[in-house]
């Protein structure tokens, strides 16, 4: 098992990486733990041993599950299992509910210590790492949360092997992303060690900019364009279990439309003249060798997608993205429209 830092002084924290990792979860506790409320779902696979007295909150699946609601709920819980601040909660499930959990954590008794037990892929490499907490209101994703490290996360790439095909998919969408921003290549390495390369470069890049003030802002890579596919419907963020990529209407996973999303932000980038066309080639290689959308879903009208980057919230003044450059990627500002619209006139469209 790795044990991977995330460096962030006084607040920073080891990840676990490994298959059979959960077996150390109890080291992750922070000393004199008594009680743990572990904050799950149905269908997760994580049985987890703790040393101390533990209860179990079950929170429903999906989206709609990231409620003002559902905080209440499980902070009564809380309570009402006698949870104090000197104890623990233990988020264990995909993104939902580490960023549930999380949030509970950071409310109840105004700041509840939480450690992160991620079971998809997609919480493995991003959500359950970094400290971002928080939930959906009916105006918008994630408007409410807080900043709220984690006392420690256990990635046990074990759990994965129950994973639905579209779920694991959205996870390596997430991960051609790490590669493009510098994780290496992972072709060869084992699913743990892939995690691992993953989780040490987001560790870093929060570890650089904890509260999302410039350099965290890479992390978004692909996300502008994959963030305008979600708002414009493309991707069903409501429903838990997808029978994955149809080309159609509201059939995309988060990963998946940031898949599409790192092709186009590579044709925008050579459109600027910021990378040549090998690098535009490395970008679509490696999205689909993991059988990954790289066209535009069909219907998808690139004028109507403009108009939604732009009310992207990362947005501040003009249009801005994170691109691919000599420098690496980073974040560009005021970039033309008619660049935007060029770039997406040259993706090709998923016909079906
Ligand atoms: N806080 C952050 O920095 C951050 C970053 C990225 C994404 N997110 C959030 O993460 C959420 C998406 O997370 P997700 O993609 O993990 O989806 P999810 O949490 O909805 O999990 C997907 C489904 O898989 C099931 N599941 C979980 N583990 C399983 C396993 N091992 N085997 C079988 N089924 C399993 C879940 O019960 C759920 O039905 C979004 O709400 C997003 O906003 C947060």
């Amino acid at each position: 098992v790795r044990r991977i830092r995330v460096d962030l002084g006084a607040r920073g924290y080891d990840v676990l990486v490994g298959d059979g990792a959960i077996a150390s979860v109890g080291d992750l506790l922070p000393p004199g733990t008594r009680r743990v409320a572990v904050v799950t779902q149905e269908g997760v696979p994580a049985d987890v041993e703790l040393p101390v007295d533990s209860f179990r909150v079950t929170v429903p699946a999906g989206e709609q599950a990231k409620s003002l609601h559902q905080v209440e709920e499980v902070c009564r819980r809380f309570a009402r299992g006698g949870l104090t601040r000197a104890d623990a909660v233990l988020g264990v499930g995909g993104g939902v509910v580490t960023d549930l959990a999380g949030f509970a954590a950071a409310v109840y008794h105004r700041g509840t210590p939480v450690v992160q037990v991620p079971t998809t892929l997609l919480a493995q490499v991003d959500a359950a790492i970094g400290g971002k907490t928080g939930v959906n209101l009916p105006e918008g994703k994630n408007l409410v949360g807080a900043f709220w490290q984690p006392r420690g996360v256990c990635c046990d790439t074990a759990l994965l092997s129950t994973l639905p095909a579209a779920e694991w998919r959205s996870g390596r969408g997430e991960m051609v992303k790490y590669v493009l921003l510098g994780a290496g290549p992972l072709d060869g390495l084992t699913l743990a060690e892939q995690v691992a390369r993953c989780v040490a470069l987001k560790a870093a890049v929060v570890a650089a900019d904890e509260r999302d003030a410039d350099r965290r802002m890479v992390l978004n890579y692909g996300h502008t364009l994959g963030h305008a596919l979600e708002a414009g419907g493309f991707a069903e963020v409501d429903a838990p279990a997808r029978s994955g990529w149809a080309g159609g209407r509201a059939s995309l996973r988060h990963g998946e439309a940031v898949a599409i999303g790192l092709v186009f932000a590579a044709l925008l980038a050579r459109r600027l003249g910021r990378i040549d066309d090998d690098r535009v080639e490395e970008h679509r290689v490696l999205v689909r060798a993991e059988s990954l959308p790289a066209a535009l879903p069909a219907g998808a009208d690139p004028a109507a997608l403009l108009d939604l980057m732009q009310r992207d919230k990362k947005v501040s003044g003009g249009l801005t993205f994170v691109l691919d450059g000599p420098s690496g990627v980073e974040v560009v500002r005021d970039v033309p429209r008619h660049a935007v619209l060029a770039a997406l006139s040259e993706m090709e469209v998923d016909d079906g």
